[in-house]
C-alpha cells in the first residue's frame, strides 16, 4: 500500500461507519468520511483527523460531488459503501416513494459510488465492502422496502465480488443483525430479557467486519451465527413467515 491510497467510508459520521473508520485509521494512507449532516461529520473528521465529504449519495448532486472528488484519487484501497437508514413504513401505508428512497439509498447508491471509485479500486487492486444486512437473506414484516432493498444490494455485492475478483479488487459482503446505532436503536430487542443478547455495539460489528476483510473473505455475518437464518428461510420459508408475523406482532 502506497501513502497516497485513500479510504473512503460513506456514512462515516455515526454508528458503523465510522466505528470501522475508527478501526481501520489512516496508518499509511488518507481517509474521507462521507454524510450528509454537517456537525456529526466535523466532529468525526476532527476526532480521526481525516478529510471529510458532506454528500447525499442518494442524490445526482451528492454523486456528482462525491465523484468529482474521487476522481481526484488514483489510487482507492478501501471503498465502504455503508451510508444508510432505516425504512420502516409498512407495506399496506402505501407510500409509493418509501420504496423508490430505500432503493436509491441502499441498494442504487452502492452501485454508483463504486462506479465512481471503480477506476481508482482497480489502479490500487483495492477493497469494497458493502455493508448490507441480515434483513437481505430473509423476510422481515417490520420493515419490507429496506428487506427488498437490502436483498438487491446483496445479490449485487454478491455478483460484484466475482466479476471484480477478475481485475483483482476485493468484495466483501457484510451481513450484521441487529447493530445498537442512532438510527437503529433496537429499544426492544434491547429491553427484551433473552433477545438483547442479539444486539451488538457498532464497535463490536466494526471489529468483526475488518477481520472478515482481513481474510479475505467474500461474505460475513455479524455475529456469524445470523448466517443460520438464511439458511432457515432458504428450507422453511413458511417457518420463517410464521416466526415473521409473531415478531412483527410482539416487536413492531
Ligand atoms: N444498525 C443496525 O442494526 C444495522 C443492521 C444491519 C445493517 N445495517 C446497515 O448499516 C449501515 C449503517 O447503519 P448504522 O446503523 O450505522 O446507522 P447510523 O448510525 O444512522 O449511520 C448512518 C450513516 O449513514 C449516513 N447517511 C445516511 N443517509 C445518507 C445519505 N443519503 N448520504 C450519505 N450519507 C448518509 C449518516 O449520516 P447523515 O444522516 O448525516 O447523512 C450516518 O453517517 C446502513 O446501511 C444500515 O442499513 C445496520
Amino acid at each position: 500500500m502506497r501513502k497516497c491510497d485513500l479510504t473512503v467510508v460513506t456514512g462515516g459520521s455515526a454508528g458503523i461507519g465510522l466505528a470501522l473508520a475508527r478501526r481501520l485509521g489512516r496508518p499509511d494512507g488518507q481517509l474521507l468520511l462521507v454524510a450528509r449532516g454537517v456537525e456529526r461529520l466535523a466532529a468525526a473528521g476532527h476526532e480521526l483527523q481525516c478529510e471529510t465529504l458532506v454528500a447525499d449519495v442518494a442524490t445526482q448532486e451528492g454523486l456528482t460531488v462525491l465523484a468529482t472528488r474521487l476522481s481526484e484519487s488514483p489510487r482507492i484501497r478501501l471503498l465502504i459503501n455503508n451510508a444508510g437508514g432505516p425504512f420502516r413504513t409498512p407495506l399496506l401505508d402505501h407510500h409509493p416513494d418509501e420504496a423508490s428512497r430505500a432503493i436509491d439509498l441502499l441498494y442504487l447508491a452502492m452501485v454508483r459510488v463504486t462506479a465512481a471509485a471503480w477506476p481508482g479500486l482497480v489502479a490500487a487492486r483495492g477493497s469494497i465492502v458493502n455493508v448490507v444486512s441480515v434483513a437481505g437473506t430473509v423476510a422481515t414484516g417490520s420493515a419490507p422496502h429496506y428487506a427488498a432493498a437490502k436483498h438487491a444490494a446483496i445479490a449485487w455485492s454478491r455478483g460484484l465480488h466475482v466479476e471484480a475478483a477478475a481485475v483483482g479488487v476485493h468484495v466483501l459482503t457484510a451481513n450484521p443483525g441487529p447493530v445498537a446505532t442512532a438510527a437503529f436503536p433496537h429499544d426492544r430487542l434491547r429491553n427484551h430479557r433473552w433477545l438483547r443478547h442479539a444486539v451488538i455495539t457498532d464497535d463490536r460489528c466494526a471489529e468483526t467486519i475488518v477481520r472478515a476483510l482481513e481474510r479475505r473473505r467474500a461474505e460475513s455475518f455479524h455475529p456469524e451465527w445470523w448466517r443460520a437464518a438464511g439458511v432457515a428461510q432458504a428450507v422453511a420459508p413458511g417457518t420463517m413467515a410464521r416466526l415473521a408475523r409473531r415478531s412483527r406482532e410482539r416487536f413492531g
